[in-house]
């Protein structure tokens, strides 16, 4: 009978300590979209048309922390959301108003252009039909119709061949609140290639959030790293392409007090090593694989080996002190 009782006990105290063995093995964590923020590249452009409001949308439904705008300026001085400096590539339509550059076509024109068609003829597997006839949004339009409850990502494109395009820019940024307190809580965060477009911009306003990207084909670590003391003159954070990310590169902007947003991460694997480098935040196609990984929780010391080594000195310590009695009780019997 004492004997059941004490198996019991240490079958108990065994179950109690291996709950948190198992809870460390099965894949508890951190979300990695707690660690990094999400930053929805052209919108969750994998899936919809890049930089279309289905595009946004989607991106916010998976849980982008941000959705990205890349801007472009027309003839007659709208700022319109598309990458490409020229229309060839997304826009389908009258021949003469969505080919060749966006710097030469009135805004007139460019809402005769459709950006959906494209999408589906490259991406068979996430075509729909809804998307086609998809309309270029212009900047206002995407902030009528996100307000100040979303975070937006906005660059500069070009802007050595759209004078004008910052000053319009924080125009319209003032108009729909998202200068000031806004500004402040980072609502909003400019990017841009060029640092001469970030500089006339913290000259126009001081208090807006910068990020300093980095060409893929020019920069790399190193180079970035010794622009880093530059770039903390008007910047909050850098973006440098995923490619030239490494630890020391990390620690050097974190040491300036620069935050880390690698371009563009569309793997798990990748952003799974992008996080174990400490960035800040990424851009990616795929906003929902974020938020799906796990970080492996890394503060305070290593519990796994510390429970097994206390578990297995629990259960060897009776074993060893009741295989000595019995070997006492043997050897009193036969003497
Ligand atoms: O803005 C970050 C990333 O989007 C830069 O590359 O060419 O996609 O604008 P791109
Ligand atoms: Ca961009």
């Amino acid at each position: 009978m004492r004997r059941f009782g004490l198996t019991t006990a240490l079958v108990g105290f065994l179950l109690v300590l291996a709950a948190p063995v198992a809870g460390a093995t099965s894949g508890e964590g951190t979300p990695a979209n707690e660690t990094a923020l999400t930053i929805g590249h052209r919108g969750a452009s994998g899936y919809a048309p890049e930089h279309t409001f289905p595009a946004y949308d989607l991106a916010l439904r998976l849980g982008a922390d941000y959705i990205e705008q890349d801007l472009q300026l027309t003839k007659d001085g709208v700022l319109v959301v598309l990458h490409d400096e020229t229309l060839d590539r997304t826009a389908r339509g009258p021949e003469e108003n969505c080919t060749g550059s966006v710097i030469d076509k009135t805004l007139e024109q460019i809402k005769t252009c459709e950006v959906g068609s494209w999408f589906n003829e490259e991406n068979p597997g996430y075509a729909r039909e809804e998307y086609v006839g998809l309309e270029i949004p212009t900047l206002e339009e995407v902030f009528q119709r996100y307000g100040s409850g979303v975070n937006y990502y906005i660059e500069t494109k070009n802007p050595e061949e759209a004078p004008g395009m910052e000053e319009e820019l924080l125009r319209l940024m003032g108009e729909y609140g998202l200068t000031g307190p806004a500004a402040e809580q980072r609502q909003v965060l400019i990017q841009s290639f060029s640092p001469d477009s970030l500089r006339k911009i913290q000259a126009l306003d001081p208090s807006l959030p910068l990020i300093r990207l980095y060409d893929e084909e020019e920069e790399d670590s190193e180079t970035i790293r010794e622009d880093l003391e530059e770039a903390q003159t008007y910047a909050v954070g850098i973006g440098p392409s995923k490619e030239d990310v490494d630890r020391s590169l990390v620690s050097e902007a974190h040491a300036r007090s620069l935050e880390v947003h690698p371009y563009t991460v569309n793997e798990e694997q990748e952003m799974e090593e992008l996080i174990s480098l400490g960035v800040d935040a990424m851009f990616t196609n795929f906003p929902d694989l974020l938020g799906e990984l796990t970080v492996p929780d890394t503060g305070g010391p290593p519990l796994l080996p510390l429970i097994v080594a206390s578990g297995a000195f629990v259960v060897c310590a009776p074993l060893a002190i009741f295989g000595w009695l019995l070997l006492q009780r043997h050897a009193s019997r036969s003497s």
